[in-house]
C-alpha cells in the first residue's frame, strides 16, 4: 500500500466517524436539551440504560427518509426517527427499537417502519424477544399514506410474532392514534408516569366529537391504563426504574416459544414448610385475609412480579420462581370482592393464562372463588363472554397446570380456576377447602324453600338446614373421593408439594386437536 492509500482510507475513516457522531446526535443538539427539558431521556440514553452496557450493536444508523414533499427534501437526519439494534439483557440475546422525539418528534415515516421490521424479522427467525421503547407522534403527517403503509407492515409483524418471542412494549412519550395499536398488539406494556401516554384520539378531537374536556393526563395517562382501561400492565415513576423493571420481567421468559425459561440457582430450601399458612384461612368464612402472604410463602424468596397490580384486584396473576424455575401464579384475592369473578378479572386472568401457556410457563393456582358476580351491570357487560375466556384459556393451556384450593370454590368458577375437567394436571386442597355448587346459605333457600316456610320456626329450621349442608358439600373430602382433587394437604407443606408436582410433570406433552386455531370468546 503506498503512503497515498493510506491517507484516502484515513480519510474515508474519518468521514464514517462523523457521519456516525452525526447520527448519534439524531435531531441535533438543541433538540436533545428540549427532550431532558421534558423530563425524557434519549433514544440512545434508554437504550444504554436497559441493555446490558457496552452490549448495544446497532442497525441502520445512515437510513434517511425519502420524501420530497412540505420541504423535508432540505430536512434529512441520519438513522430517521428511531435507533434499532440488538444487544444483551442479563447476558442473554434481545432486540430493541427506540423511538427518536428528537427527530421529527419520532414519528413513524416510511423508513421508521423499515428499520422497526428489519429487527423484528431478525428476533422471529433468531428467537429473541423485542423489546420497543415507544415515544413517538404518530404517523409522519408529511408522508401521509406511506407513513400508514408502514404502521401496517409493524402491526403485522407484532401479530404473526405473537406466541413465537416475548414482545414488551414500553411507553416513554406519546403514543396517539392508530399508533397505539402495536404496543396493545404485543404481550406487555409498560408507562413511566407522567410522560407516558395513550390514545385514540387526543384531547382536542375528544372536545370536538364528544364535547367533553379532558387533559392528555386524564385521557391516556399512567391512572388510566393501570386502574381503569387495563390497557398497560405496569407503571414506574422514573424511566430508570422501568426500563429495570423490563430486565426483571424478561429474566421469567424463554427466549422464544421453543424454549422453556431459564432456571436459576436458589438457596430457598424447596421443602421449606411455613406454619403461618396453617391459620392463614379465617374460621369465619366471609373473613378475608391476603392471598398476597400466600404467594409470597411459596415462592423462592418472597419474590414475586404482580402484574396489572391496580386493575381488578379480585385476581392477582405475575411471576415468580420456584426451586428456580418460573411459574405463572393465578389467584384470587379474597381482600378484593371477595375474590369474585367478574368481566375485567376473567379478561386479565385469560390472558395471562394464554401469555403462558405460550411461552411454556408452568401455572399455580391458588382458588378461593365465591363465584361469578351476579347483576346487571355483569350480564349487560357480556360476563357470559368474558367468563367464557378464562374457561377457554385453561382448558386450551397445555403447559403443567397445578392447583391449590383455599377455601372457597363454588359452582362454575369451580370448573374454571384450573378444574381437573379442564385439563388441570394436579389439584390440591387445604382442608378448609369446600366445593359446592353454590354456598350453604343460597343452597338452602333454593333446595328446602318450602320446607322452611312451612315450618314452625323458619329461622332455626333455615339454620339447622345449612349447619347439614355444610357439613355434607363444605369440605373437599367429596371432591377427592371422586379424585377430582388429588390430594387434600396441610397448609405449611403447600410448597413442598407444589415444587414436586410441577417437577413430576416437567416433561408434560399435552397436545390439542389439529386445527388452524381455536375461536376464543373475544
Ligand atoms: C411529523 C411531527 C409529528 C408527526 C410531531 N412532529 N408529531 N412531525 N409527523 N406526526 C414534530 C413537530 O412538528 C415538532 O417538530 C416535533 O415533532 C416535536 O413536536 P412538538 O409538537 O413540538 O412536541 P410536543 O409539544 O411535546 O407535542 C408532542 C405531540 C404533538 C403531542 C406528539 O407533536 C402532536 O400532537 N403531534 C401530532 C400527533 C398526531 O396527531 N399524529 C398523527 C396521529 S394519527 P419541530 O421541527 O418543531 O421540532 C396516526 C395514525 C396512525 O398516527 C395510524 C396507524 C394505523
Amino acid at each position: 500500500m503506498t503512503t497515498r492509500d493510506q491517507s484516502a482510507t484515513a480519510r474515508l475513516i474519518e468521514q464514517l466517524r462523523k457521519l456516525r457522531e452525526q447520527s448519534r446526535l439524531g435531531g441535533g443538539q438543541a433538540r436533545i436539551e428540549q427532550q431532558h427539558k421534558r423530563g425524557k431521556l434519549t433514544a440512545r440514553e434508554r437504550v444504554a440504560k436497559l441493555l446490558d452496557e457496552g452490549t448495544f450493536e446497532e442497525l441502520d444508523p445512515f437510513v434517511t427518509h425519502r420524501a420530497t414533499e412540505f420541504g423535508l427534501e432540505s430536512q434529512k437526519y441520519l438513522g430517521d426517527a428511531v435507533v434499532t439494534g440488538y444487544g444483551k439483557i442479563d447476558g442473554r440475546l434481545v432486540f430493541v427499537f427506540a423511538q427518536d422525539f428528537t427527530v421529527f418528534g419520532g414519528s413513524v415515516s416510511e423508513v421508521v417502519s423499515q428499520k422497526m421490521c428489519k429487527v423484528m424479522d431478525l428476533s422471529m427467525k433468531v428467537g429473541a424477544p423485542i423489546i420497543g421503547l415507544n415515544d413517538s407522534g404518530g404517523a409522519r403527517i408529511q408522508e401521509g399514506v406511506d407513513s400508514l403503509a408502514g404502521y401496517g407492515e409493524i402491526f403485522k409483524r407484532n401479530t404473526l410474532a405473537s406466541g413465537v418471542v416475548p414482545q414488551i412494549s414500553v411507553i416513554m412519550g406519546p403514543a396517539a392514534g392508530g399508533a397505539v395499536y402495536s404496543p396493545a398488539l404485543t404481550d406487555f406494556i409498560f408507562m413511566v408516569k407522567g410522560i407516558g401516554q395513550m390514545y385514540i384520539t387526543g384531547p382536542d378531537v375528544v372536545k370536538a366529537v364528544t364535547g367533553e374536556e379532558v387533559t392528555h393526563e386524564q385521557l391516556g395517562g399512567v391512572q388510566t391504563h393501570t386502574t381503569k382501561s387495563g390497557v398497560a400492565h405496569f407503571a414506574y415513576d422514573t424511566e430508570e426504574d422501568c426500563l429495570n423493571a423490563v430486565r426483571r420481567l424478561l429474566s421469567f421468559f424463554p427466549s422464544n416459544n421453543t424454549e422453556d425459561p431459564p432456571v436459576y440457582e436458589t438457596d430457598d430450601p424447596p421443602d421449606r414448610m411455613d406454619e403461618k399458612l396453617q391459620t392463614i384461612v379465617p374460621d369465619d368464612p366471609v373473613k378475608a385475609y391476603n392471598m398476597k402472604d400466600v404467594i409470597l410463602s411459596l415462592m423462592d424468596d418472597d419474590d414475586f412480579m404482580e402484574v396489572q397490580d391496580r386493575f381488578a384486584g379480585n385476581i392477582i396473576v405475575g411471576f415468580g420462581r420456584m426451586n428456580g424455575r418460573t411459574v405463572g401464579v393465578v389467584a384470587q384475592q379474597p381482600e378484593y370482592l371477595a375474590g369474585v369473578l367478574d368481566i375485567d378479572a376473567s379478561t386479565k386472568a385469560a390472558r395471562f393464562v394464554r401469555f403462558c401457556d405460550c411461552f411454556n410457563i408452568p401455572i399455580l393456582t391458588l382458588i378461593d372463588v365465591p363465584g361469578f358476580l351476579p347483576g346487571t351491570s355483569q350480564e349487560y357487560g357480556g360476563i357470559i363472554r368474558h367468563g367464557a375466556k378464562l374457561l377457554f384459556a385453561y382448558a386450551e393451556a397445555t403447559v403443567p397446570k397445578v392447583s391449590v384450593l383455599t377455601r372457597k370454590d363454588y359452582g362454575g368458577a369451580y370448573l374454571v380456576m384450573s378444574s381437573k375437567h379442564l385439563r388441570g394436571d394436579i389439584n390440591y386442597a387445604w382442608p378448609t377447602a369446600e366445593i359446592a355448587v353454590m354456598g350453604s346459605d343460597g343452597a338452602v333457600n333454593i333446595i328446602y324453600r318450602d320446607a322452611i316456610q312451612q315450618s314452625e320456626n323458619p329461622a332455626a329450621t333455615r339454620a339447622q338446614l345449612i349447619k347439614e349442608y355444610k357439613e355434607k358439600f363444605a369440605n373437599p373430602y367429596v371432591a377427592a373421593s371422586r379424585g377430582f382433587i388429588d390430594d387434600v394437604i396441610e397448609p405449611a407443606e403447600t410448597r413442598k408439594k407444589v415444587i414436586q408436582a410441577f417437577s413430576m410433570l416437567q416433561n408434560k406433552r399435552d397436545t390439542l386437536p389439529p386445527k388452524k386455531h381455536g375461536n376464543i370468546p373475544l
